[in-house]
Parts: structure tokens; C-alpha cells; sequence
């Protein structure tokens, strides 16, 4: 029997299935089926044999998922009713069985808050893979100099080792959020029911176990409704994302004749289809073009579950693509940063020419008239006037000579020999000794640091 007179239009089945891409989801879905099956029998709500056929019958199903010959219906509307029509083919009125004491809303909030773990720890373990390879890169160019940037115009020199080490503490803080969204998708929703809980004696606490989650979620209610461990996720990602996006800008422009600093890996480069003579940083291109569509992901889960009322509503059908896109997306681009870092060649010797020019001490003379007892401002003033007689003249700083800087200033011109000293190329970065600066000793306390958060991450 059923409750409706006509079959449903063509179009609405297009429009509310969701198989097509929910069916990722099957080895979550028969592994919390079987441990359901094993709770129900447990408690004494279906018996050992039954038990013993829907194992059975859901061993089989996920044989023919995982060879691929599982054979799809064009009425399955979802990958948990597939997976329930093909177990009652293949194990008979036993499978009706199964979805005792259960409802799709618990079923399916539960298959994705085990993907959002699982998925939660790909990313951290990802994001722990990119760690390493910024940590070893920045060992290995610990002394090398290059121009530091504000604006995009050359501001102070800060050793490369020292740049890569702001991505690291970036992917650290990820990895923090990643391994947070995978504590709140820890705790099981199974056993919600439709909403309300269920007319039989379960033991949800063994189905959690079962299932490796840490508890159950303890209001029926928010079980059903809730997707904000898949938010967590999201949130995660995005911002993992956006980081990844500037790294790949960065990229970019390093490998540009213009700047010169660096050459990316052939695996991870491609040609031009016109030009023999190029090869383009796709991949880098990618970290910043792949970023937003991950943040989209965010704000359109926010927008499917705002203002919402109450429990389940067909809307959070629409939690999965958001998701598993983002997944796949950070995942990728975790894993071509985490190439690209690896095997980029800087150019040193042109990074450390381009850290030499002489401007770039400026705030370093400025600093000199503040410890000779000038205020900041003043100097800064002066050291304004310095830089624009030097490049109005076509000058280095150093070039110029005793009477103009008495002419811009009576205590620079009394000091000349300490200016001299300052314009020196190497005392620019070692003089950076706050902690967290340039300075080699602060960058190899840094360094020991982020060892340390390597190994053993600070809890978040
Ligand atoms: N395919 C549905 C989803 O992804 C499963 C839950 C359906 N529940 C319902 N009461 N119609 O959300």
C-alpha cells in the first residue's frame, strides 16, 4: 500500500535525489548499519539469527559497492535506500528489520559526522605533511636574505627561512582547527530517531563505541538538526585555504623572471600550448584560484542552515556537496603545496641582491637618531629627506657625503662612522633581536619552537 495516487514527476525525482553524490557515503553507512544491527540484537530487540542475516546481507552489499558492481535503481532516491532495497534482495524480509528503532535523520546525520571525522583527519595529518616541508625548507635557508614586503615594495630584509616559518605557524593553527572539527563530529547523533527519540531500550552509548565516537549527542532534538561540526570543518578548511592562497600568490611572483627567486618543480609546473619557451605555476595559480570556492562552501552551509527551523529538513540534503567538495579541494591543494615546497629551487644569490639594496636600511639609520636621542618621528623625517637627495641624485645611501648629511641633519653628521656601519649589509637582519625577529639567534629559537609544535601540537 502506499499513501500516494500518482507517481512522483520526473523532475522531482531529479530534484530531491541525492545518490548520485551521496553514495560516497556507503562504508559509513554499513559500518554504522552493522553496528546497529549488533546493538539492536543486544538489546533483545531482534533476535541472534536475524542479527547474523543483516551482517551477513550487508557484507555482500558492501562487496558489490566496493567492486563497483552494485547495481544502482533509477528509483533509488538516496544512497541509504539503495543500500536497503539491495540488502532486501539479497537477505529477504530480514532486512526490514534493520531500520528498527532507527530513522533516516539520525542515519544519515551520523554517516556524515563519521566522514567529517574521517576527512577532519586527512587534513590534519595533510596539513602536518605541509609543516614538515616548510620547517625543512626554512632550516635548510635559515642565512639566506631576502627583501621582507609591505605593500609589495621591498620594506626590510628578513632571512627566507624566517618567511617560510609564517606559513608554517599558519598550517600550525590549521591543523589545530582541522583536529577540533574532528572532536565535535566525534560525538554520535544515532539513536535520535525521527527527532524524538525512539520507542525502544537502545544503548546508544554502545553504538558510540562501536563506532568510535567519544559520546552521544545528548538531546534528540539537536542530534537531527544539527550540521555545525560540518561548519567546524568548513571553517577550518576555508581558512586553510585562504592560507594556501597566498602562499600560491607568492609563488607565483617568486617564479616570474621579474622577481627571479624561485623555480618550481617540473612535476608540478605545465608548458604552454603556443610559447616553447614557458613554464607556468599552474599549481600555485590554483592555491589562490581554488581558495574562494572552499570559503564559498562555508557561506552556502551557513545560508542552508539559517533561520532553519527544527529538526530535520529536506535543505540539509544540501549539507554533502558543500562538503565533500571542500574536501576534496583542500585536500589537493594541501598535497600540491606540500609538492611544490618540497622541490621549488630559490635562487639565493638573487634574493640576497635584491635584500641588498640600500633603502632598505632605512628604518635602521631612523633608529640610530632615536638611540642618538632624536624622537621617532623626527628621525623618520630625516631619513625621509636622506632617501629622496639619494635617489634624486642617483645615489646608494652610502654615497653620500658628509655635507649632505649636514644638510639634513646636524646629529647624523656626527655620527657618520656609525651610519657607515649600519649601511653595512649584513647588520640589518642581525640587528632584528626582538623575539619572534629576523635576528639568526631569535630565527633559531624559532626554529626549535616549531619543532617542537611539529612533534607534539600544542593543544587546541
Ligand atoms: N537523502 C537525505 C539527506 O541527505 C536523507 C534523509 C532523508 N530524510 C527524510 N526524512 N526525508 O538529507
Amino acid at each position: 500500500m502506499s499513501r500516494f495516487s500518482e507517481p512522483q514527476h520526473p523532475d522531482f525525482q531529479r530534484l530531491n535525489a541525492s545518490v548520485s553524490f551521496d553514495r560516497r557515503l556507503w562504508p559509513q553507512d554499513i559500518a554504522q548499519s552493522r553496528a546497529h544491527a549488533r546493538m539492536l540484537e543486544a538489546r533483545a530487540i531482534i533476535s541472534a539469527s536475524d542479527r547474523d542475516e543483516l551482517l551477513a546481507g550487508l557484507d555482500r552489499v558492501a562487496q558489490e559497492l566496493r567492486d563497483g558492481s552494485f547495481p544502482f535503481a533509477p528509483a533509488d532516491e538516496d544512497i541509504h535506500m539503495a543500500i536497503e532495497r539491495r540488502l532486501t534482495e539479497l537477505a529477504g524480509p530480514v532486512a526490514g528489520r534493520l531500520h528498527t528503532a532507527r530513522s533516516r535523520n539520525d542515519q544519515v546525520v551520523t554517516d556524515l559526522a563519521m566522514y567529517t571525522r574521517e576527512r577532519a583527519a586527512v587534513a590534519r595529518e595533510a596539513c602536518t605533511g605541509l609543516m614538515a616541508a616548510l620547517l625543512g625548507r626554512a632550516q635548510e635557508h635559515a642565512d639566506a636574505p631576502m627583501p621582507g614586503y609591505t605593500h609589495l615594495q621591498r620594506a626590510q630584509p628578513v632571512y627566507l627561512g624566517h618567511h617560510l616559518l609564517a606559513y608554517f605557524w599558519m598550517l600550525a593553527r590549521d591543523r589545530r582547527r582541522f583536529a577540533f572539527a574532528e572532536r565535535e563530529a566525534g560525538v554520535l547523533p544515532l539513536g535520535a530517531g525521527a527527532l524524538a527519540g525512539v520507542n525502544f531500550d537502545t544503548d546508544r552509548r554502545a553504538v558510540a563505541a562501536d563506532l568510535g565516537f567519544a559520546g552521544v549527542v545528548p538531546n534528540s532534538i539537536d542530534a537531527v538538526s544539527g550540521r555545525d561540526f560540518a561548519l567546524d570543518y568548513l571553517g577550518a578548511a576555508a581558512t586553510c585555504a585562504t592560507h594556501l592562497s597566498r602562499l600560491g600568490a607568492e609563488l607565483v611572483l617568486w617564479s616570474s623572471s621579474e622577481f627571479g627567486f624561485a623555480e618550481l618543480p617540473d612535476a608540478w609546473s605545465s608548458g604552454s600550448s603556443i610559447m616553447p619557451q614557458k613554464k607556468n605555476p599552474d599549481a600555485a595559480e590554483l592555491l589562490r584560484g581554488k581558495a574562494p570556492r572552499v570559503v564559498a562552501h562555508l557561506a552556502a552551509l551557513h545560508g542552508v542552515i539559517h533561520a532553519l527551523p527544527l529538526t530535520y529538513n529536506k535543505d540539509l540534503q544540501e549539507d554533502k556537496e558543500h562538503l565533500f567538495d571542500a574536501a576534496d579541494t583542500i585536500e589537493l591543494a594541501l598535497a600540491a603545496a606540500t609538492g611544490m615546497l618540497a622541490g621549488v629551487r630559490f635562487d639565493r644569490e638573487r634574493m640576497r641582491e635584491a635584500a641588498g639594496d640600500e633603502l632598505i636600511a632605512a628604518t635602521d639609520v631612523a633608529d640610530l637618531l632615536v638611540r642618538l636621542g632624536m624622537p621617532f618621528r623626527e628621525a623618520h623625517g630625516v631619513v625621509a629627506g636622506l632617501v629622496r637627495t639619494a635617489v634624486e641624485s642617483s645615489r646608494k645611501l652610502s654615497e653620500l657625503t658628509a655635507s649632505d648629511l649636514a644638510a639634513h641633519s646636524a646629529l647624523l653628521a656626527g655620527h657618520e662612522a656609525e651610519l657607515r656601519e649600519i649601511l653595512r649589509e649584513a647588520s640589518w637582519l642581525e640587528s632584528k633581536v626582538s623575539e619572534g625577529g629576523t635576528a639568526s639567534a631569535r630565527l633559531a629559537e624559532q626554529i626549535a619552537l616549531a619543532r617542537g609544535e611539529l612533534d607534539a601540537p600544542a593543544a587546541g
